[in-house]
């Protein structure tokens, strides 16, 4: 994983919880932290980290995936703002497929963002197959309710389909209101 990843990461855990609760959370993971942003870190050490943050995050690893997220992707969005214009997530996510994971993987060279594939199902519902190795549908959903709240669009997202499960792929079937 891109250590812009884990430099947003550590954003999210110090805004709430401080340097302190960082070096904490490296020190319950077993990770030294010294990753650049262009470099790349061993996706294993994410998950350590979600494993360590604090419990305030989030009880279970699913809840503290989705935690780190919801925080990390309000911080790349602060940092390309022009990404995000108010619109409703049935306009963002398409995008997220046909722009913005595409134009990461040109910021930064050897980036393998996941690829999505979305298809309404009726005017309240949206299919999002996540296509990808590492099975962070939990993260996925983290940024899915991130980017909705801004325009009131409050979402119940389940699962019917998880690679956790041993299924080949992850379904988010995400409902949303209007
Ligand atoms: C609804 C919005 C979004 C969703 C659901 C989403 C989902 C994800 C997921 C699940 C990953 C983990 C990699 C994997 O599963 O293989 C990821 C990686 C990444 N995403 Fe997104 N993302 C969203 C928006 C964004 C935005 C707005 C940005 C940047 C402005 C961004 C930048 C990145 C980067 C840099 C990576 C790391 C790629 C790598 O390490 O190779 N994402 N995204």
């Amino acid at each position: 994983m891109k250590g812009v990843i884990f430099n947003t990461t550590e954003d999210a855990v110090e805004r709430p919880f401080g340097a302190d609760g960082w070096e904490d959370t490296l020190a319950r993971a077993e990770v030294d932290g010294s990753g650049t942003s262009l470099g790349n870190y061993d996706d294993a050490e994410l998950t350590s980290i979600v494993g360590a943050v604090p419990d305030e995050a989030g009880g279970t690893i699913p809840d503290r995936l989705q935690w780190v997220g919801i925080n990390c992707v309000s911080i790349l969005l602060e940092a390309s703002p022009h990404f995000f214009d108010g619109i409703t997530l049935e306009d963002f996510l398409p995008a997220l497929n046909r722009m913005i994971h595409p134009e990461v993987r040109k910021l930064y060279p050897g980036a393998t963002p996941p690829d999505f594939n979305i298809s309404p199902i009726d005017d309240q519902t949206i299919s999002m197959r996540h296509v990808s190795e590492r099975k962070l549908c939990f993260f996925a959903e983290g940024p899915t309710i991130e980017v909705a709240s801004p325009v009131g669009q409050t979402l119940l997202i389940d699962q019917p389909s998880c690679a956790h499960d041993g299924d080949p792929h992850c379904e988010l079937r995400i409902h949303f209101t209007a």
